[in-house]
């Protein structure tokens, strides 16, 4: 298994291409299910999860090839509607070809996806927006088992304890752009993603209104057709590195990233004392003076996102002072926190709030990645520390970072990985 070595403490500068968005392309790849047609996807990162939806796009009988970052994906001889427990229980996105194969097929069988290191996450939205389209759910053998004579609009409600959902949001649409009639969701995501999965179906024939907002309007159509379509850049990535350049009190240009997306983060990190440039297709931070605590709170879009609180967390651990970084989203997702602890890190847990004690120094100890933001999270701090970090199952950072020793190298960052 291989691991990530970083050597600390060195000031990070330069200039990173920001790669596709991971979140964006894994439902626009399910959403290919949608058409008899060829779909080219461009800008697609090269990461563990997005082979992982090309390898459940083929088993259900697509032809699905990568090339740079190019993916084309037709149908192929004899098309299936079976996503099996092999693949969706290696990744929960993958639940989201329930719904195109609902609205292409009429049928879907696809594995119940398990639970998760960052708490529990349940499949209750899906299944009762899926539900209010008129189609049969079943949950038989570990498989949400689901079919239809046809499918219908309805007037949906896709709000849970934790606010809108995102993949719910993808699934009910794709389901719905097929679908005979008008549906409605209400408290619809209004994440980026999602509206650049709107825009893709859009693209293919359908008929959208609302996307962005809370209330999106679907009006089914018979038939959608195969397109040539590019990926948005990735926030996450993009917040990532602009939370490197704080923590490194560096100096970094990020190409090709939509300051828009990022409005709520540009506007904390700024709060706390860096210096950002918003420019069209490009953000810099920059490193002025000594950084503020923080009070943190993770909400749906356009909140704080909880894919970059583990990212926060390590910069508040370097920043004087007492932060609060309070998780609404995934109260659970604090695993990080005993590894950064392990780093000098002076973090206590209360409920869903991380109470940071700021502290002058970390320095670089033996740790492990516990999921994909906590990995990251890891590195922020392993840039930092004094001395050698070695970071572990760094296979989850595989899953949804692009080229990451790569990047920080190209910053004057020394990272680099070895096997076991
Ligand atoms: C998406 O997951 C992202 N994944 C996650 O990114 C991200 O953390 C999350 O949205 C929130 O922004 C992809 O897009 C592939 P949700 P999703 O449904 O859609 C609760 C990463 O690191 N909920 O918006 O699965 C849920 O438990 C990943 O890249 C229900 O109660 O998240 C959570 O509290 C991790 N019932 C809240 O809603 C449901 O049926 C929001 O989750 C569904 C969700």
């Amino acid at each position: 298994m291989d691991k990530l070595i970083i050597q600390g403490s060195k000031r990070l500068k330069g200039t990173v291409r920001i790669s596709g968005a991971k979140n964006a392309c894994l439902p626009i790849l399910a959403a290919t299910l949608l058409t008899d047609e060829k779909c080219v996807i461009k800008n697609i990162p090269m990461l563990g999860d997005v082979f992982t939806m090309l390898k459940i796009l083929r088993a259900l009988g697509m032809d699905a090839e990568m090339e740079g970052g190019t993916a084309t994906v037709k149908p192929g001889k004899k098309r299936g509607f079976v996503a099996p427990y092999e693949l969706v229980s290696t990744m929960r996105a993958s639940v989201c070809v329930l719904g195109p194969l609902l609205g292409k097929m009429k049928k879907a069988k696809v594995s119940f996806p398990g639970g998760c290191v960052i708490g529990p996450r349940p499949i209750d939205l899906h299944l009762k927006g899926i539900a209010s389209l008129g189609a049969d759910l079943d949950i038989t053998g570990g498989y949400i088992v689901s079919k239809a004579k046809e499918l219908r609009g309805g007037h949906i409600y896709l709000g849970g304890h934790f606010g809108s959902s995102v993949l719910a949001t993808a699934n009910v649409l794709m389901a719905a752009v097929l679908a005979r009639g008008k549906t409605v969701i209400e408290n619809a995501a209004s994440e980026p993603e999602v509206v650049d999965l709107i825009k893709f179906l859009k693209a293919m024939g359908a008929k959208i209104q609302g996307g962005g907002s809370h209330r999106i309007e679907v009006k089914g159509v018979r038939r959608l057709k195969g397109v040539t379509f590019s990926i948005i850049p990735d926030r996450i990535e993009t917040g990532t590195y602009m939370i490197a350049a704080g923590i490194t009190k560096g100096d970094i240009t990020l190409d090709g990233a939509i300051p828009d997306h990022l409005r709520c983060v540009i506007d904390r990190l700024r709060e706390c004392g860096l210096e950002i440039k918003a420019s069209k297709g490009s953000i810099k931070v920059k490193y002025k003076k000594p950084l503020k605590p923080m009070d943190i709170t993770t909400l749906p879009y356009p909140g704080f996102p909880t894919d970059l609180q583990a990212q926060m967390v390590s910069l508040m651990a370097v920043t004087g002072g007492i932060s609060i970084v309070t998780e609404k989203i995934y109260p659970e997702r604090f695993i990080h926190i005993s590894e950064l602890n392990r780093m000098g890190a002076d973090i206590k847990l209360e409920g869903p709030s991380a109470i940071i004690k700021g502290v002058k120094r970390l320095s670089g100890a033996p740790v492990m990645a516990s999921d994909l933001r906590a990995s990251a999270a890891l590195i922020l701090a392993g840039l930092v520390a004094k001395g050698r970090t070695e970071i572990s199952r760094i296979y989850h950072l595989d899953r949804g970072y692009e080229s990451v020793e790569k990047k920080f190298t190209s910053l004057g960052a020394r990272i680099w990985r070895e096997s076991d």
